[in-house]
């Protein structure tokens, strides 16, 4: 290896943001000088997303203006729809939801404004939209006809109304809602890299956040949550989880859903995505959900004790959705 090649751009910097700081000394991760935990636990996912665009958190009238206007922004074209349609039922759903993405940047008339209020619109359009392109797409995978969004249902309600046809209790939405505000921003993770390098052409910001989800993708970034699902599968009962560990570990193994760029000593979101994963477990309470929850603790236990890496955020999360 030549020592004037940065190999993974380790060591690279190439700018700053204002937006969020990850602290690794510390573990932890603020959002314009909020603790993220806070926002996750006492503010709801639209408030981050406008304390994320705006700087600061909104007051009441605020709120409710943004609010108003990503339920104004809500709804596909007929268009759109059709292609989801056509969707192989098999197709990744990154995939599906990259090509939509794609496609509605082709049919905005809109898409090469790039002036900050264009580009902030076309942020809470995108707020708007992905949610019911993620939804439709999982109803056509089990040929069921989508459901459109509900202008009574906040951003998280309104989501599993498009996914399921009914709202589920309260702790289950709020659970879901912690998850999008955890994974709301991360300075310069992958996919924001990618968005970035993309943007820094001055070409559109549809196709920016097409590139960043297919970098978001990758099970070494992204994709991680939901390996983290097909690993639980494979070690099957609590009872296999440390043997299967130390073996997968023998193997040189990658295991999903453990180790971070940044974070050497932990993950700051992981304690409160842990919490959301248990209260799904105790609210779905199946011997199942339960199962999960004790092969997770294991393998967190088995890989800190032989390895000394930590899960990120992706651990609890995989299962968390999964419930
Ligand atoms: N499983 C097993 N070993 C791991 C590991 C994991 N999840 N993460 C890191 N390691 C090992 C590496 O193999 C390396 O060992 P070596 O020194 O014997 O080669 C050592 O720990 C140092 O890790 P390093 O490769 O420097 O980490 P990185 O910064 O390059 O990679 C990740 C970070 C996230 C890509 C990596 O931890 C990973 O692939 N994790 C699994 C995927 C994942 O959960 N991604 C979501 C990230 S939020």
């Amino acid at each position: 290896m030549s020592d004037d090649i940065k190999y993974g751009l380790a060591g690279v910097v190439t700018d700053d943001t204002a937006i969020s700081k990850v602290m690794p000394e510390t573990n932890s991760l603020t959002y314009r000088g909020y603790p993220v935990q806070d926002l996750a636990t006492q503010a709801d996912f639209e408030e981050t997303a406008y304390l994320i665009w705006n700087g600061d958190l909104p007051t009441a009238p605020q709120l409710a203006d943004f609010k108003t206007q990503e339920k104004a922004e809500r709804g596909l074209s007929a268009d759109l729809l059709a292609v989801i349609a056509k969707y192989n039922r098999d197709a990744h759903p990154m995939d599906t939801v990259r090509t939509s993405v794609s496609f509605l940047g082709q049919e905005d008339p809109e898409t090469e404004d790039s002036s900050p209020e264009g580009l902030y619109t076309k942020s809470i359009r995108m707020l708007a939209k992905i949610p019911e392109m993620v939804a439709a797409d999982y109803r056509h995978r089990k040929g069921l006809a989508p459901i459109g969004p509900d202008a009574s249902l906040g951003f998280s309600e309104n989501f599993f109304h498009m996914c399921f046809g009914e709202v589920p209790a309260p702790a289950v939405i709020k659970c879901f809602d912690i998850s999008m505000t955890l994974y709301a921003e991360h300075s310069f993770n992958a996919s924001t890299f990618a968005a970035r390098v993309i943007a820094s052409t001055t070409s559109d910001i549809y196709s920016a956040v097409t590139g960043a989800i297919g970098a978001l993708k990758g099970p070494l970034h992204g994709g991680a949550n939901e390996a983290v699902m097909h690993m639980l599968k494979e070690v099957g009962e609590p009872a296999n989880a440390r043997e299967w560990m130390l073996t997968a570990l023998k193997e040189k193994r990658k295991i999903m859903g453990f180790g971070h760029r940044v974070y050497r000593s932990g993950d700051s979101r992981v304690p409160t995505m842990t919490d959301a994963f248990k209260a799904m477990v105790d609210i779905i309470d199946t011997p199942e959900a339960h199962k999960y929850w004790e092969m997770s603790r294991i393998l967190d236990d088995t890989m800190v004790e032989a390895k000394g890496i930590y899960p990120n955020l992706d651990f609890p999360a995989g299962p968390a959705y999964y419930l």
